[in-house]
């Protein structure tokens, strides 16, 4: 821990840019709220204590983050006014913070380990802003320097044209000295275009230094849903790079989609449209995709899922699943099985080398070694008000287009002949058939076409007639 150092994030502002109920904060990006990404960042820091500051109209950061402290900022009259509200709650011994906004999610630790760095070493400042150059300055303050030092910063909507021609702009981070900042805040005046008090004029009044990072990427802030849209093409870069880095490949990494939790193994292969998602873990070998979703699942080596979705499973190794099969939550899939296209399946335990090919039901199952569910088999688990179970021993086979009204168990080695609709229990080994007998009636059908020829016949006459007179 950093004895001294304290982390501010300011969260009060009203995201009006934003257009959103909930709080700009708690929108994800790969699957972690914006805010979360600042928080996970800044603890590289390894500060005394990290503050966050609120406002009364997002209450729902403060119900979904823990282990910070928080400050309430009662109305949203600027930056300077929102980190006014944060020093009240500063542990004692506290004499530098860093200040970040919470729509700033993609700074990396590094950076901001080294700026710390040069923080801590530049001992004559009271405050070092870390800056960026970038081709699209629109809505950024503006720095402007003497050498290595801030003169002021200029909001956009305040600039002269002449300053709107700055490309360096200010990150919202800075690294303070906290002696005289309550002072110089308070004394802060809301006469510009915003008529917000502006942290930046006390920032330009400090003798603040300047940090410039290499990559604007790392400073982008989140005002609209387009620079969320930037910033999450950002992380999924990033995210896809470090894999591919790792070993996996990815047909054509920009239309993939990976959450920040998810983890796959060397040798995979990752097609296009495929979503891993929450806390997804894929073994070695594998091919996802295109066009599947893996939700909160955990797969292991040398599976195959194509054109799937699949929501909290545990899959084994080996495993084929696809096309179009939808695996639902409490679904575990041992190895060697296959479910084929058209297939749903939920909170069913399928055990080895089972197949389950085409076009079926199964849900609140267990499905033994070995056994083949035929195309169109249905397990109805529900009466409308209770679900019930079925268990489908080792090596049974279950005929074509079966239907399975549980509570049912069909004994290991049992037949299901084609057909069947199920509704006792099936002893080991026997045969269930529960379909109407076939009977074959000779030349019926020759003799009822016959009928209706004749029919059809003279209906046809009795019609021209009619018209005829
Ligand atoms: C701010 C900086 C700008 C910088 C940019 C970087 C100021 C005046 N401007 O502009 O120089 O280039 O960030 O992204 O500081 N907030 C409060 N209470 C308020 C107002 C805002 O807590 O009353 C919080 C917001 O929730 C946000 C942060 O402060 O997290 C920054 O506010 P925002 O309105 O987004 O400032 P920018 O216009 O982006
Ligand atoms: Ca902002």
């Amino acid at each position: 821990m950093v004895e001294g150092l304290a982390v501010v994030i300011l969260a009060g502002g009203l995201s009006t840019r934003f257009k959103s109920k909930r709080s700009k904060l708690m929108h994800q990006l790969a699957g972690r709220p914006i805010l979360g990404w600042v928080l996970e960042a800044v603890a590289a820091l390894e500060p005394e204590q990290t503050i966050v500051v609120h406002g009364k109209h997002n209450t729902d950061i403060v119900e979904h983050f823990q282990g910070v402290d928080w400050a309430l900022q009662p109305e949203p009259l600027g930056t300077a006014d929102a980190l006014l509200c944060g020093i009240p709650a500063l542990g004692e011994g506290i004499d530098s913070i860093f200040l970040i906004s919470g729509d700033s999610p993609l700074i990396s630790s590094d950076t901001l380990g080294q700026a710390w760095l040069v923080a801590k070493a530049a001992t004559g400042t009271t405050a070092l802003v870390l800056t960026a150059d970038t081709s699209d300055p629109a809505g950024y303050g503006r720095v402007i320097k003497n050498g290595y030092f801030v003169e002021k910063i200029v909001e956009h909507k305040d600039c002269t044209s002449r300053e709107l021609e700055i490309t360096e702009v200010n990150s919202g981070m800075y690294f303070l000295k906290l002696e005289d900042l309550e002072n110089d805040l308070r004394a802060v005046g809301s006469h510009n275009a915003s008529g917000e008090m502006y942290l930046t004029d006390v920032i330009g009044k400090r003798s603040g230094m300047i940090y410039k990072l290499n990559d604007f990427d790392e400073m982008l802030g989140i005002n609209t849903r387009c620079d969320l849209a930037q910033a999450e093409a950002i992380i999924q870069k990033r995210i896809t790079t470090q894999m591919m880095m790792d070993g996996v490949s990815f047909i054509r990494p920009e239309a993939s989609y990976i959450e920040i939790g998810a983890s796959v193994a060397p040798d995979t292969i990752i097609y296009p449209g495929s979503y891993v998602l929450g806390h997804s873990t894929i073994g070695e070998g594998c091919k996802i995709g295109p066009n599947t979703v893996v939700d909160d699942c955990v797969a292991g080596d040398d599976c195959t899922i194509i054109f799937s979705q699949l929501h909290r499973a545990k899959i084994g190794n080996r495993v084929k699943i696809g096309p179009y099969c939808n695996v639902r939550p409490d679904t575990v899939i041992e190895d060697d099985v296959k479910l084929g296209d058209f297939v749903e399946i939920k909170k069913t335990l399928v055990r080895k080398g089972a197949k389950i090919p085409h076009l079926s039901y199964v849900g609140d199952s267990e499905i033994g070694e070995k056994v083949n569910i035929g195309a169109g088999t249905i397990t109805c688990n529900y009466d409308g008000f209770m679900k019930h179970p079925t268990i489908i021993e080792d090596g049974v086979f279950v005929g074509s287009n079966s239907t399975i009204i549980a509570p049912c168990r069909i004994g290991s080695g049992a037949y299901v002949a084609a057909g069947s609709v199920i509704t006792q229990d099936v002893p080991d080994d026997d045969l269930a058939v529960g379909r109407g007998r076939q009977v074959n009636k000779k030349g019926y059908a020759k003799r009822i076409r016959k009928n209706l020829e004749r029919r059809s016949a003279d209906e046809k006459s009795g019609r021209e007639m009619e018209g005829g007179s």
